[in-house]
């Protein structure tokens, strides 16, 4: 009697690949972020053991975010949700620029590191650099001994578990879920937000676990999308606001295990290029989650639609006349403007998932690339 068994179809539970599996991993995730640092019960964010204060904070005069990749991606959002809710300027930096340029830091300075890994060499560097200009610096990693871990005097890791797959998916929702906990802090301790506005985005945050589970449970629509499109050449992600962070990510999805060029511009610099290239049966994903900017985005499907695009929308539940203007739609649970990237990713995860499988990529290990990039 002998039984038959894979190690790595056993360590993938059952799912044909890791990314599968670690995409429908992020509402368990996102629950690990948020316990114990954003409780039912609590009018504010519990930390760890960071050490920002009203006093630390009110020493600060700028705070610069600094990553590569995908955590770069959630960077730009922890700009826009920290500038919104607590009106410092922030910076997002990608750190192999960082690094070479002789950034303006100083002991008035916040530097945030984001590090999956917390071995990319170039956040490394420059988390070593802004140390020495005498910053204060706080890790956002999801390995615990991390080299960043070690080196960063505040420390906020991202309860994800393990990630195996190439692409970062679990471990960018994390990180997301991370900025907003750090901006609604940094908000609260400089009271530039209400209690109440405290709680409608607290709230907001701690139902994205559900919201996600509810993209997972109906993912056939994202493959049919998938098994309908997989031979396009190129495909143009478009948005606004937090929407446009949200395409940058999708497109590097996209781009990273399928090999399909793909590119990501604010809609509204549109006309200043990119129109140009798009012709008959071209691809454009456009994200209309932000209410504020919807009209705009619909003529944005417009202007593409009437150069021959094919368009496909994602939009906020309740916004079912964006079907008027795009070809197909997907929708993202309803809630806040603030908090859709964190569900709107999910649905591009998922496309460049299942893009890449109906190629017939290798979607675990795509060519040319690693999952840390520990050399320069
Ligand atoms: C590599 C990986 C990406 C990751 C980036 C930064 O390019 O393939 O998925 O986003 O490095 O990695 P880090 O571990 O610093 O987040």
């Amino acid at each position: 009697f002998t039984v038959n068994w894979d190690v790595s179809a056993a360590e993938k539970g059952g799912y044909r690949h890791f990314m599968i599996k670690e995409i429908h991993e992020q509402p368990k995730g996102l629950r690990d972020t948020m316990t114990s640092r954003l409780m039912e019960e609590k009018d504010q964010v519990i930390l760890d053991k960071i050490k920002l204060d009203k006093k630390t904070l009110e020493n600060i005069n700028r705070i610069v975010i600094v990553a590569c990749g995908t955590a770069y991606h959630a960077g730009l959002v922890g700009k826009y949700v920290i500038e919104r809710f607590a009106r410092i300027p922030v910076e997002t930096e990608v750190a192999s620029e960082f690094r070479y340029k002789n950034p303006i830091i100083d002991q008035h300075s916040l530097v945030i590191v984001i590090s999956q890994s917390g071995e990319t060499a170039d956040t490394l560097a420059a988390l070593r650099l802004a140390k020495k200009k005498g910053a204060r610096i706080m890790a956002i990693t999801n390995v615990v001994g991390s080299s960043v871990a070690r080196e960063a005097d505040d420390l906020l890791y991202t309860w994800a578990g393990p990630e195996i797959a190439v692409a970062s998916t679990k471990a960018y929702s994390t990180q997301l879920i991370c900025m907003y906990m750090i901006a609604l802090h940094i908000a609260l301790q400089l009271d530039k937000i209400t209690v109440e506005f405290f709680k409608k985005v607290k709230d907001a945050l701690r139902k994205t676990p559900q919201m996600v589970e509810e993209i997972l449970d109906n993912t056939h629509d994202i493959q049919r999308f998938a098994d309908h499109h997989f031979n396009v050449q190129n495909t143009f992600f478009l948005g606004r606001g937090l929407d446009y962070y949200t395409a940058l990510e999708g497109s590097l999805k996209l781009k990273e295990i399928s090999y399909i060029h793909s590119e990501a511009y604010p809609a509204g610099e549109l006309k200043h290029g990119t129109i140009a290239l798009i012709e008959e049966g071209t691809l454009v994903v456009a994200l209309a989650t932000q209410r504020e900017l919807y009209e705009k985005l619909l003529s944005n499907i417009k202007e593409v639609k009437a150069r021959g695009a094919h368009v496909l929308a994602i939009a906020q539940g309740d916004k079912k006349d964006i079907e008027k203007v795009a070809d197909e739609v997907f929708y993202i649970p309803e809630a806040i403007d603030e908090i859709s990237p964190i569900t709107t990713v999910i649905i591009l995860q998922l496309m460049a998932y299942y893009i890449s499988v109906a190629r017939g990529c290798d979607v675990d290990k795509p060519r040319n690339l690693a999952k840390s990039v520990t050399v320069e």
